[in-house]
């Protein structure tokens, strides 16, 4: 059973609002926070974390091992380009929920390469806000 997970948003996502409307909606990142713990409705405790910074987002995934039973996680333009993420995101041991709030595999082809996808369980993207919140009815149907 999943007590606890953890959202992990990457760089510029702390800008959403602010950031293309036809892309990424117009809410801003506290206001999908908000979403998110309605949906959870105290099916488990959800933490939050966002960084612009990669070593740190690579720490506190290294930090949730053990500590976090799942791991929604959204690395913006890390996507991309990191193998240390994908290295990280290889060692913890709980489910991996992969996140995007535009349609990722349909724009520049520069974001079709992924460095993050196949250490991940599942994918959810391309529906805004909804890509969160599918990604936490699905942890909400494991038993
Ligand atoms: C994103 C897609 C990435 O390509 C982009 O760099 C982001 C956000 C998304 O949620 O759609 O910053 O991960």
């Amino acid at each position: 059973m999943i007590k606890n997970v953890l959202v992990i948003n990457g760089p510029n996502l702390n800008m959403l609002g602010k950031r293309p409307k036809e892309h990424y909606g117009a809410k801003t990142l506290a206001e999908i926070n908000e979403l998110i713990k309605c949906e959870a409705n105290n099916s488990f405790l959800v933490d939050f974390y966002q960084s612009n910074y990669e070593g740190d987002i690579i720490t506190k995934i290294q930090d949730a091992i053990s500590k976090y039973d799942a791991i929604i996680i959204n690395p913006g333009a890390y996507t991309h380009t990191s193998v240390a993420i994908h290295d990280a995101l290889e060692i913890y041991n709980g489910i991996k929920i992969e996140v995007h709030l535009s349609k990722v595999d349909e724009r520049e082809d520069f974001r079709k390469i992924n460095f993050v996808r196949d250490v991940c369980d599942k994918t959810f993207a391309g529906k805004l806000e909804g890509s969160y919140l599918d990604a936490i009815n699905y942890l909400k149907n494991i038993k």
